[in-house]
């Protein structure tokens, strides 16, 4: 049997792990990637439940993110002059994780981890600055699928396209016929992320994240010794009243990062601390700014013929379990097309039977929802702040995460999620 041939959109965290696993199936992978380089910048992002699973199985994976953490031991939320209200901590139990997660890694350093893994395989080979432009399904669905590309990659055909290209995925678009905002939700929340070169929390290892009503929040964190200064992200989360918040944001995307820092500079107009400073100084001239909506993924099927999903371009927006699905789903769509022996149909439908439970099991917000990071009103800031200094103070914080861990989502324990042994004898 001839190698099937696959090729995977996007070269972030899920596009790589998918193309790992994929080719220990024994796939032939090729891995297109719209940047011309891999994409660094990012917040510390958390490896939980199936991503510690999926880890685990990674060979010496685990060693590696070990050896990359990122400084963080605590979170604090700040007063105006940058003293904590309280800090609270890891369980240090990576089975039963909290707020803050035992495995805390710049994203970048994770993707430049999984790249490398795989970089070096002859059976995977990546494109840097390369999208698809057209893509035709087989008539009867079940045949390769003809792929155009947007520059320099020959049109070509290939028996698998697996779209890794985020929430936003134009891919998935493409695949599955449908349009670019559908099946998705808006969660009414905005993001943006860079990097500074001076370090404003003086290398501690405590998050410090300053709060403005209504629901803005700054926060700031210690980068890796290499890099110096801190890392910055930014959020705007808006009530969740079925109205269309982020439309302003959306249209400053769309004009470009000039108008929408500018859009960024004008939403935290008038909070203290040190965020004047950081949107005059830094946010300009900073080389890594990325900023997007937070929305929930979830089309009615993540597949069509030869075409798939995994990471957040199928079922992006679970809080906090984004990364963990996003290593996982390439893992079981691997392991699942090498249990199906070249069915391709009935591997991609078990590999939806499989994740969609978990998936959206991981979607449900978690207790008092997200907003306790970003209160909406001065009042309810002000209790946000009291109850989190009384919790970090009188060590009851301990307990509430342990409380946690028995929700559903990234706060479980990493058994509540069981993932299947699959064997991979590269035959695919
Ligand atoms: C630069 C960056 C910073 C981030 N920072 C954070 C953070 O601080 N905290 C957090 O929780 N999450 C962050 N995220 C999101 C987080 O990485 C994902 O939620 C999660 O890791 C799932 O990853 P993914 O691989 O499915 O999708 P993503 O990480 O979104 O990656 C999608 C990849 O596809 C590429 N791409 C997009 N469109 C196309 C296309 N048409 N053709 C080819 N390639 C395409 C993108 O450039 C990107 O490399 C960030 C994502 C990026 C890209
Ligand atoms: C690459 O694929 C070939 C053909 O299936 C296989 O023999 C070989 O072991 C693969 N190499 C790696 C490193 O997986």
């Amino acid at each position: 049997m001839s190698n099937l041939r696959v090729l995977v959109v996007g070269a972030s965290i899920a596009g790589p792990s998918t193309a790992y696993w994929l080719a220990k199936a024994g796939a032939k992978v090729t891995v297109i990637e719209r940047f011309p380089e891999l994409r660094k910048g990012g917040q510390a992002i958390d490896i939980r439940t199936v991503g510690v699973t999926t880890m685990r199985k990674m060979g010496d994976m685990e060693a590696q993110v070990q050896a990359n953490k990122a400084p963080i031991e605590g979170l604090a939320f700040v007063r105006e002059n940058g003293r904590p209200y309280g800090v609270i901590g890891s369980t240090g139990d990576s089975d039963q994780q909290s707020l803050l997660s035992e495995y805390e890694i710049f994203r970048g350093d994770l993707s430049r981890i999984l790249y490398d893994k795989t970089n070096d395989n002859p059976n995977i080979s990546y494109v840097f600055g390369e999208q698809i432009a057209s893509l035709q399904h087989d008539e009867k669905n079940n045949g390769p699928i003809k792929v155009g590309f947007a520059n320099r990659l020959p049109p070509a055909e290939y028996d698998l396209v697996v779209a890794c290209d985020g929430a936003t995925s134009r891919t998935r678009a493409l695949g599955l016929g449908i349009g670019l905002r559908d099946h998705t939700r808006r969660l009414n929340i905005w993001a943006a992320y860079f990097s500074t070169k001076h370090d404003y929390v003086d290398g501690s290892k405590i998050g410090h994240a300053y709060n403005a009503a209504p629901g803005k929040v700054v926060a700031v964190q210690t980068a890796p010794e290499h890099e110096g200064g801190n890392r910055v992200v930014v959020m705007r989360m808006f009530p969740r009243d079925g109205k269309d918040h982020t439309l302003p944001f959306r249209d400053a995307q769309q004009a470009g990062d000039e108008v929408l820092k500018k859009h960024v500079r004008e939403e935290l107009d008038g909070m203290g601390w040190i965020v004047p400073q950081l949107m005059r100084e830094d946010m300009d001239a900073a080389d890594d700014f990325y900023a997007s909506e937070w929305i929930q993924v979830n089309p009615p099927t993540l597949s069509k013929g030869r075409f798939t999903m995994v990471g957040d371009a199928g079922y992006g927006g679970a809080p906090g379990a984004g990364t963990s699905l996003a290593l996982a789903g390439g893992y079981v769509l691997a392991g699942e097309l090498s249990q199906s022996r070249g069915d391709v149909a009935a591997g991609l439908k078990a590999y939806e039977d499989r994740i969609r439970p978990i998936f959206e099991d991981m979607h449900k917000l978690p207790p008092g929802g997200v907003s306790f990071m970003a209160p909406q009103t001065k009042w309810g800031l002000a209790l946000r702040n009291f109850f989190f200094a009384f919790l970090a103070r009188s060590g009851l914080i301990t307990f509430m995460q342990k409380v946690w861990g028995r929700f559903e989502g990234a706060f479980a324990s990493s058994d509540k999620y069981p993932l299947p042994d699959y064997k991979f004898d590269g035959r695919l």
